[in-house]
């Protein structure tokens, strides 16, 4: 399946999905670093990401050895508003499944400084980071080589909830976005900076993901559509967009 929805790969599951993502993402970072002499990943949050996170930093698995990771930045998608030892934290998930285990330099490695009180504060460094360590000049966007992100079962992908004023911002890179339905802040980066990554892939695994995933890959549906799912406006302009889903998430998909 293509088009502006990108490509679907339907895997058998859960560790299907990790051993896909780690290769597609193995390729990609070698392909960057070959390139540019770099490689610049987004992680996701959430929990579907930690399977794929253990296998990369695997040492009996083929990606470990195989990653350059001297040569790659580390960025997040989105993080929740705790401190960085708070067990909500992306960070803190990522540094126990992957950053720990792997040769990533420290300097390279930039988290969201969400254990400030003020979110908009912590939005603003990490977009200062992001400035920095692409050199954007004013009113340019960042190309990540790659951007892992997950769909919640409300559509929301990274920390764009639906209806949340986040999905709105067009001229900034990072958003403090109030999440309603948690009564708290989320640090986001906005659709600007997915669309203009060079790679992003969705990994969507479980049962509770199939209704949604049917709307989202809906012909009838459009990404510009009022009541769009916030997934569904991902659309990188020159850039692969990628679904890496498990049988359980695509039940509801039209068989291809
Ligand atoms: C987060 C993620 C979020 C996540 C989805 C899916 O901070 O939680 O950025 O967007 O990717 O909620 O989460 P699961 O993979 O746990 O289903």
């Amino acid at each position: 399946m293509s088009g502006n929805r990108g490509r679907l790969l339907v895997v058998d599951d859960a560790d299907a999905l990790a051993r896909e993502a780690a290769a597609e993402l193995t390729r990609i970072a070698k392909k960057s670093v070959a390139a540019s002499g770099r490689f610049t990943l987004a992680l996701s949050g959430g929990s579907t990401p930690r399977r794929l996170y253990a296998l990369l930093a695997d040492p009996s698995a083929p990606y470990r050895g195989a990653i350059p990771w001297e040569a790659t930045q580390i960025f997040f998608g989105d993080e929740r508003h705790v401190p960085p030892d708070d067990p909500q934290s992306n960070f803190r998930m990522a540094k126990e499944a992957l950053l720990e285990h792997v040769p990533v330099p420290p300097a390279n490695v930039h988290r969201v400084e969400a254990e400030r009180a003020d979110a908009a504060e912590a939005a603003a460094i990490y977009a200062q980071e992001i400035a920095r360590v692409f050199a954007l000049a004013p009113g340019q966007w960042p190309r990540f080589d790659l951007i892992l992100l997950g769909m919640g079962p409300d559509g929301h992908t990274a920390s764009l909830f639906p209806g949340s004023d986040a999905l709105g911002v067009r001229d900034r890179t990072v958003a403090a976005n109030w999440v309603a339905k948690f009564g708290a802040y989320r640090i986001t980066l906005t659709l600007p900076v997915f669309d203009a990554a060079s790679a992003v892939h969705f990994l969507v695994a479980g049962a509770d993901k199939a209704a949604t995933l049917s709307a989202v890959f809906d012909p009838a549906s459009s990404p510009d559509a009022p009541d769009a799912f916030p997934c569904q406006r991902i659309r990188p302009r020159s850039g692969e967009l990628l679904w890496l889903v498990d049988r359980a998430a695509a039940k509801a998909l039209p068989q291809t």
